[in-house]
């Protein structure tokens, strides 16, 4: 069985679910009146009108046309699992989170989605997978908000609206562009270098992944350790499926989106319910905390970059297991509302201007998605330790608090809540040093390389990830009607790897084109890239 929950308030959280759930045998109004029809409304005479006066009829509708929230502005369309993170106690050094300790037990919710479709739409579209994990810690909640591709299309969070503007339907028709017109994704894909790195991962075979059970995940940013001595680390995290990376080919992704469009949450819940729980191991890549902030000349605040396993390897610290559905779609995979800045003691951001503008957005958008400032009270989102937070009232509270005085210090309420001091188990915001003080609007220069990694993920892949890769390309660039968009999209595939570029030339039955840059040079492949050459696991 899965652990007992505990709310703020001590009480398994499962009570106060359940006492708001249905009760009784008798079907009643809302406020409990048991009720002797609810199939015919009440009528003036056997044939009407109805009567104002029908409250039950009236609150049936009225709750029904309110039934719906507004869909996740990006990642509608997702599906859940409960689970459980094992530590393994090997970063135990690097972090004093608890939850690293080995062989401690916390429970998982986790919600893989797409990005760009909207709620209905279908599981198999070449999109960037999201995979978003809750840790309900003894020390408070940590969302590892990550997704299946380790770079971002962006490389500051003040174009994310520009980015999803582009990918999102066409504003007249409202197509999504899987069906329709790309001209807006390839227009700003080719006027914005740095998102050619995650595209070529859309394009290849990581794009339409066979199962969110072999998928991996990343972290994307660098985030900081803190260990129980201070000492800090720099690192990336990283999911590696039990079951190893695969993917469906495009001809499969077609039919299976048209025969069954919820293939990948049909199979993440008949998995858990057939016994076959999926596993994945969290590993980090650890880098020295210095002031460069870089490794090898590649910026780690830069998340359009990766930094290869055969450099720096990945390294196991515990394995989660999701072994349990959700029992009601709406109350948990929907309602849950993950935010990068849900970070316990001993795990902190660093200053990758993309993660320092999530700062701000999820919570943000919740506040809109889920009706006010109290989601952190629904039932999939209530931390899973004490929480005394002094926030009051608002809309859709559903505590309610005792005492007189949540403010502090107070003479009222005993002093309480008090606070924690340095040197036992609070968060502590990381002192990290302020390089400049001026106020800038610039891209850093080590931001600006935006090919080398690109023609490495190219030159990793085997033959046959290569050809569906260029495939890809010709189809999606194919729906680009835009002769300007398309040709600045093809040089830009030179610049890459001229032999990517012909590939996909070809496909269009367009002629080779100049590279915007010359190839990167002296790039080496890096094997962990390739679904079939990787080396993680077997
Ligand atoms: C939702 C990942 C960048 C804004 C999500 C979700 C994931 C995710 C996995 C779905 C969460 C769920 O299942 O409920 C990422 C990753 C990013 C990234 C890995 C970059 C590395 C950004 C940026 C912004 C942003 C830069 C805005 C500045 C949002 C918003 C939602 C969302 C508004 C909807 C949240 C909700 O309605 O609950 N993101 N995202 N994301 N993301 Fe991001």
């Amino acid at each position: 069985g899965a652990p007992e929950r505990v709310s703020p308030t001590g009480a398994p959280t499962d009570a106060p679910m359940s006492s708001m759930a249905q009760q009784g045998e008798y079907l009643t109004t809302a406020h409990g009146a048991r009720l002797t029809n609810s199939d015919q409304s009440l009528k003036a005479g056997a044939r009407g009108p109805v009567l104002l006066q029908d409250h039950h009829f009236r609150e049936k509708i009225s709750h029904f046309d309110h039934e719906r929230i507004p869909e996740r502005v990006v990642h509608a369309r997702g599906a859940g699992a409960h689970g459980t993170f094992r530590g393994y106690g090997s970063a135990t050094k690097l972090s004093r989170a608890g939850l690293f300790a080995k062989d401690k037990e916390t429970s998982v919710f986790v919600r893989f989605s797409t990005v760009l479709g909207s709620r209905g739409s279908g599981d198999l579209a070449r999109d960037t997978r999201g995979f978003a994990t809750k840790f309900y810690t003894d020390e408070g909640t940590w969302d590892l908000v990550g997704n299946n591709i380790p770079v971002f299309f962006i490389q500051d969070a003040i174009k994310f609206p520009d980015v999803i503007h582009a990918g999102k339907p066409h504003p007249d028709r409202e197509i999504p562009q899987a069906q329709s017109a790309h001209d807006t994704f390839w227009d700003f894909v080719s006027l914005h270098t740095e998102a050619q790195h995650h595209t070529i991962w859309n394009m290849s075979d990581r794009g339409i992944p066979r199962s969110f059970r072999t998928m991996e995940g990343f972290g994307v940013h660098t985030f900081r350790l803190v260990a129980q001595d201070g000492s800090t680390a720099l690192v990336k995290f990283h999911w590696k499926p039990r079951l190893g990376v695969h993917s469906v080919v495009w001809e499969e992704a077609q039919l299976v989106n048209g025969a069954d469009p919820d293939f990948h949450r049909r199979d993440l819940a008949d998995a858990i319910e057939a016994g076959a729980f999926p596993q994945w191991e969290l590993g980090v890549q650890v880098f020295e905390d210095n002031e460069e902030q870089s490794f090898q000349g590649i910026d780690l605040l830069d998340p359009t970059k990766i930094v290869p396993e055969e450099l720096v390897p990945v390294q196991p610290v515990g394995l989660m297991t999701l072994d349990r559905n959700p029992s009601n779609y709406f109350a948990e995979t929907e309602q849950v509302a993950f935010n990068p800045n849900n970070l316990v003691p001993g795990i902190d951001v660093t200053n990758d201007p993309l993660l320092q503008g999530r700062l701000f957005s999820y919570l943000d958008t919740q506040i809109t998605r889920l009706g006010g400032p109290n989601w952190n009270q629904l039932p999939i989102n209530r931390p899973h330790a004490a929480v005394n937070d002094m926030l009051r009232d608002g809309y859709h509270q559903s505590a309610v608090h005792s005492g007189v005085a949540p403010y502090r210090p107070n003479s009222l309420d005993g002093g309480n809540p008090f606070e924690t001091p340095e040197s036992e188990h609070a968060f502590i915001d990381y002192p990290a040093p302020v390089a400049e003080s001026v106020k800038e609007r610039a891209r850093p220069q080590s931001f600006d390389d935006h090919f080398s990694q690109v023609r490495m993920f190219w030159l990793s892949l085997s033959e046959v990830e290569r050809e569906h890769t260029a495939q890809a390309y010709a189809f999606e660039l194919g729906k680009c009607w835009d002769e300007t968009i398309r040709t600045r999209q093809l040089r830009h595939l030179f610049a890459i790897d001229p032999a990517l570029g012909h590939a996909v030339a070809q496909g269009l039955g367009l002629p080779d084109q100049e590279p915007t840059v010359a190839p990167a040079q002296d790039v080496q492949p890096s094997p962990a890239l390739s679904q079939v050459g990787g080396t993680w696991p077997v």
